[in-house]
């Protein structure tokens, strides 16, 4: 595989405005009329609610190998984005290694957790997290010891879901543009994760590797498990 740019590869986009609000850091998207800001939660509302319910029956937990009586595995989320998988995962008893490489959302992301670890219930696992500022193309392959999962999430196509998915999927894709180079990455993981690659996937969109050795379905998304000894 050939070597990548140490630098990010691709500029982000200045018309989006970073700002600190509420006690948050925001990033207001101009031009998008009726877009509210857009913020790391993992504290109040659905996320929260969904990290202090969460169990392993979950598609993700089933995805990644979480299983009863068995210790859970060191995750790298390649594709952080805000951070809800990161923290689903950390939640549920993962060592969490995440890498995101747009600073603006790195950024959000940081002061989310930062904001989440007063909270008693969630901020011990949140507080676990790793979080990393740069390309996981780039970093993964310099992870000692290697990740043994590796989770790749990148922004689907814009297919007008619910309106909430849409606007924060606006903001994101204002800042962070599309994740082209998606394939590439999930080449990478496949080469350094020790156990599996899971790969997050608009339900109805084709596998971005091929066929995997196993899919865990949703609704909207779904879950393509490759497991390296095959
Ligand atoms: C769809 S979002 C991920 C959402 C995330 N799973 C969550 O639960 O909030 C995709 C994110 O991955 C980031 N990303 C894409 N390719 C990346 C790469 N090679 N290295 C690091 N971050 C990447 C993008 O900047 C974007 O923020």
């Amino acid at each position: 595989m050939e070597a990548r740019s140490p630098e990010f590869r691709r500029p982000v986009l200045k018309d989006s405005l970073l700002t600190r609000a509420q006690g948050r850091l925001e990033i207001r998207s101009p031009g998008e009329e009726g877009d509210g800001p857009v913020w790391a939660e993992f504290v109040e509302g659905r996320t929260g609610w969904r990290l202090r319910n969460a169990g392993r029956g979950q598609s993700i937990a089933r995805a990644v190998g979480l299983k009863k009586g068995k210790t859970p595995p060191r995750v790298v989320d390649a594709t952080a984005g805000l951070g809800r998988d990161a923290a689903l995962l950390a939640v549920l008893g993962c060592q969490v290694i995440a890498v995101e490489r747009s600073p603006e959302v790195h950024a959000l992301l940081l002061d989310g957790l930062r904001r989440a670890l007063v909270d008693p219930e969630l901020g011990p696992a949140l507080g676990g997290i790793e979080l990393l500022l740069g390309d996981a193309a780039l970093l993964i392959p310099e992870m000692d010891p290697g990740p043994e999962v590796v989770l790749v999430d990148p922004m689907h196509p814009d297919r007008g879901n619910r309106a909430k998915v849409r606007k924060e999927m606006r903001a994101l894709r204002h800042v962070v543009g599309e994740d082209t180079d998606a394939g590439e990455l999930a080449e990478v993981a496949r080469a350094w994760a020790r156990n599996r690659v899971v790969i997050k996937r608009p339900a109805k969109a084709p596998p971005l590797l091929g066929g995997p050795s196993f899919q865990v379905g949703g609704k909207t998304v779904r879950f393509d498990v490759y497991l390296r000894d095959e």
